[in-house]
C-alpha cells in the first residue's frame, strides 16, 4: 500500500506521460487527487495510457512535440480551459539515443537530443512559471540522469542533457525562490521502461553493473519521490538533485 500523498485540487502536466516514468508519475498524481494532463507525441500510446488510467480521475490528453514552443503555448491554454491553471509541471519527456563514441554522434543526432531532453524543459517551463509566478504557487520537477551526474560513455550528449537538466533546476529554483514556486530534480538510475529499447545490450548492462543494488529501478519507484515533490509537503527544498539510483550516485 502506498504511502499517501495529498494532491487534491491540484493540476498537473506530465510530459512524456504515455509510457515508462511519465505514465507511472500520471497514475500516482491521479491517486493522489490531481487532475492530469497526459502530454506526448505518440497518440495511439496517450490513447492507450488514457484509457488504462480513466478508472483513476479526471484526465486529459495533449498530442505534442514539447520541443515546439507554439504548441507548447497553445497547449497551456487547452489545458487550463479543460482542467484549470497549472500548479503542477512534470518534464519528463525524453530520449536517449543512439549508444556510441561521442566523436561517431552526427551534429544533428546531438542537436536533437538536447533539443528533446534539455531545451523542451526550458521551452515548458518558460510557457508555465510565470502563471504559477502570478498565482503565488508551483512545483516543476525535471527528469535528469545519474548520467548528468556521472557522463556515461556511448551516452554524451543525453549525459550532457541530463546534467543541463540539473542546472536549469537551479538556476530556476533561485529565480521563483520568493513565489513559492519550488523546483527540483531528480536523478533516477537505470529503469524499467521503452527506453531501454534504444540501448545496446552492452549499454544497459554498463549502467546496472554500476548500481550496488544490482537492479533496474522501477517505474512506481521514481513516481513515489516526484509525488512527493509534487506536493504541499515538500516546501523547503528547491533548486536541489534528488537521488534515485539505487546507490550509484555518490554525491
Ligand atoms: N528509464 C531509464 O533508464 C531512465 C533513467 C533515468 C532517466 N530517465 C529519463 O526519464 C524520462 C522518461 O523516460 P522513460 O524511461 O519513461 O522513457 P520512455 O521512452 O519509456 O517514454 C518517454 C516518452 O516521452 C515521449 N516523448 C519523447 N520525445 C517527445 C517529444 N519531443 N515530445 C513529446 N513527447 C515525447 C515518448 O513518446 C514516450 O512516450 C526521460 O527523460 C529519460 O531520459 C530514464
Amino acid at each position: 500500500m502506498a504511502n499517501q500523498i495529498d494532491l487534491k485540487h491540484k493540476v498537473a502536466v506530465v510530459t512524456g506521460a504515455a509510457r515508462g516514468f511519465g505514465l507511472a508519475i500520471a497514475e500516482r498524481f491521479l491517486e493522489s487527487g490531481a487532475r492530469v494532463s497526459l502530454w506526448d507525441m505518440d497518440k495511439r500510446a496517450l490513447d492507450d495510457a488514457e484509457r488504462s488510467l480513466k478508472a483513476k480521475g479526471k484526465t486529459g490528453q495533449i498530442v505534442i512535440d514539447v520541443t515546439d514552443e507554439v504548441a507548447v503555448e497553445e497547449a497551456v491554454s487547452q489545458t487550463a480551459d479543460e482542467l484549470g491553471p497549472i500548479d503542477i509541471l512534470v518534464n519528463n519527456a525524453g530520449i536517449a539515443g543512439p549508444n556510441r563514441k561521442t566523436w561517431e554522434y552526427t551534429p544533428g543526432e546531438f542537436r536533437r537530443i538536447l533539443e528533446v531532453n534539455l531545451t523542451s524543459a526550458f521551452i515548458c517551463s518558460a510557457a508555465i512559471a510565470p502563471g504559477m509566478k502570478e498565482r503565488g504557487y508551483g512545483r516543476i520537477i525535471n527528469m535528469s540522469s545519474v548520467a548528468g551526474k556521472e557522463g556515461n560513455p556511448n551516452a554524451a550528449p543525453y549525459s550532457i542533457s541530463k546534467a543541463g537538466m540539473i542546472t536549469l533546476t537551479k538556476s530556476l529554483a533561485k529565480e521563483l525562490a520568493d513565489s513559492n514556486v519550488l523546483v527540483n530534480c531528480v536523478t533516477p538510475a537505470a529503469g524499467r521502461t521503452d527506453i531501454l529499447k534504444q540501448m545496446t545490450p552492452e549499454h544497459i548492462a554498463y549502467m546496472v553493473s554500476k548500481i550496488p543494488m544490482a537492479r533496474l529501478v522501477e517505474p512506481k519507484e521514481v513516481a513515489a519521490l516526484v509525488a512527493w515533490l509534487a506536493s504541499e509537503e515538500c516546501s523547503f527544498s528547491t533548486g536541489a538533485t534528488f537521488d534515485i539510483s539505487g546507490g550509484r550516485s555518490t554525491y
